[in-house]
């Protein structure tokens, strides 16, 4: 295909350099957002008197066909073209002649591709929306089931205090909940219009950069022409959200893929959503969730490239600003199939709550709370704490819990121990005493399903 800017050139570029230069493998999926701009820079064009109104129309015309030819698979993208904003214009060129020619007056292709990114993005973020929704949505419900499931809570991947599979889900869904935020966010500040920044210094044209704003839905045109075409921060802060949730799957991957081991046996994934050894025959993985974790590290690498892209590029368009696109079309992609795999596999999983309570019956979870009775009873926590390590120190010794301690034991450290310290220190009433506000009781979670369903339908 002749070049556009041939003119200037005594001989055809090099095809490797053309298979170089070329973007249109990767920046051809966004063949719809780029017709929609320039359907609506056609129509400030007749509107404004640059162009003949029939011409305009013409234009609007040509390129609704070639977006219905595009979609039926009529028309396919030529890998030759140097890009998605050439191969379409040089389309409507070869089927309306000079009339074609006109679109691209008063605009460039780096206003033009900054716009396009920017439509293409907006409907990418809505998508990755619903699917944080839907993850958190679907917490809930699980949290829902298992506000009374105790299992022990960990630091340091040590047990450390009981609390409830509502809880811990529920402490996920509060991180799905500000990922929502965050893409919200990105979006508001992201919805400005580039187009009519021109290569870099706006146009002696009498354009209507308000016109083209709404048209195309945005809140207003950007503000500098320079800064128009110059910047990609929208790609890096849409890939730092992006990473954030993935971190966020990343970790719950973690506990997934200990919950369903051998050692820990907290749940079990549906067949569905696992896999088998080629020569173990007993094996079942949790390949889903490695590989999400996995996925991880390839996201995080995306939002680098743009970064390192950026740092040093002189104002306005460079051509290393072609780069984004890979980058960040390989994070939304991946955010989505992994976000789209992931909810599926933890609706679909079948939680043991007997392995789950006896997991938390051991392992002195409940010495807080042999602490804070004698606490409750008037003793200052520092000593409280001191006794209660020494009584889980004889436990040790004596190969038992406290649950099992004889009250002997218990009353020889102090009198303040009385046969009601059973009570306190029962897995039961450790979890169904802990309803401050955002703690495991059964009714503090509750409470946290009905804050996060609320925010979610707001
Ligand atoms: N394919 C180019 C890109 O993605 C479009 C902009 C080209 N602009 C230019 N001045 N060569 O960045």
């Amino acid at each position: 295909m002749e070049k556009m800017w041939a003119g200037r050139f005594s001989k055809e570029v090099d095809s490797g350099v053309n298979a170089f230069n070329s973007s249109i493998s990767f920046d051809g999926r966004m063949y719809k957002n780029d017709i929609e701009g320039s359907i609506a820079h056609a129509t400030m064009l007749g509107e404004a008197g640059i162009i003949s109104r029939e011409d305009s129309e013409t234009l609007i015309k040509g390129l609704n066909e070639i977006l219905a030819d595009i979609d039926s698979g009529k028309l396919e993208l030529d890998m030759t073209a140097e890009d998605i904003h050439m191969f379409i214009e040089a389309e409507l060129t070869k089927r309306f002649g000079s009339v074609g020619k006109r679109l691209h007056t008063s605009r460039s292709r780096n206003d033009q591709v900054a716009l396009d990114i920017r439509l293409y993005l907006r409907d990418e973020i809505a998508e990755i929306r619903a699917l944080v929704y839907k993850i958190t949505d679907v917490l809930c419900n699980i949290a829902e089931k298992h506000t009374e499931t105790i299992m022990p809570g960990y630091t340091h991947l040590q047990r450390a205090q009981p609390i409830t599979f509502g809880q811990h889900l529920m402490a996920y869904a509060q991180m799905f909940l500000r990922d929502l935020e965050r893409l919200d966010d990105v979006n508001k500040r992201m919805n400005e219009c580039p187009l009519g920044s021109g290569a870099l210094a706006g146009t002696t044209y009498n354009i209507d950069r308000f016109m083209t704003s709404s048209l195309l839905g945005f809140n207003a045109p950007m503000v500098n022409s320079l800064d128009g075409v110059s910047d990609r921060d929208f790609c890096i802060e849409l890939s730092s959200a992006i990473s954030i949730i993935m971190m966020h799957l990343s970790r719950f991957s973690e506990e997934i893929i200990l919950w369903c081991s051998w050692e820990f046996k907290f749940i079990e994934l549906d067949d569905a959503f696992a896999t088998g050894s080629s020569i173990m025959p007993q094996k079942k993985n949790p390949d889903i969730a490695e590989l999400v974790r996995g996925k991880t590290a390839r996201v995080f690498g995306d939002n680098m490239t743009l970064l390192a892209m950026m740092k040093g590029l002189p104002l306005a368009y460079n051509k290393d600003m072609q780069e984004d696109k890979e980058a960040i079309f390989d994070a939304i992609d991946n955010v989505k199939l992994c976000l789209s795999t992931f909810i599926p596999m933890l609706e679909t999983m079948s939680v043991y709550k007997e392995n789950m309570r006896n997991a938390a019956a051991r392992g002195f979870i409940n010495a807080t709370d042999c602490a804070d009775y004698l606490v409750k009873k008037g003793m200052p926590f520092r000593d409280a704490y001191k006794i209660t390590g020494g009584l889980v120190a004889e436990c040790i010794e004596k190969q038992t819990d406290l649950e099992h301690l004889p009250i002997e034991c218990y009353k020889e450290k102090t009198d303040l121990f009385a046969d009601d310290v059973y009570n306190a220190i029962s897995l039961d009433t450790c979890v169904r005493e802990r309803k401050s506000y955002g703690g495991p009781s059964p009714e503090s979670v509750a409470k946290q399903i009905e804050i996060t369903r609320k925010k979610l339908n707001k």
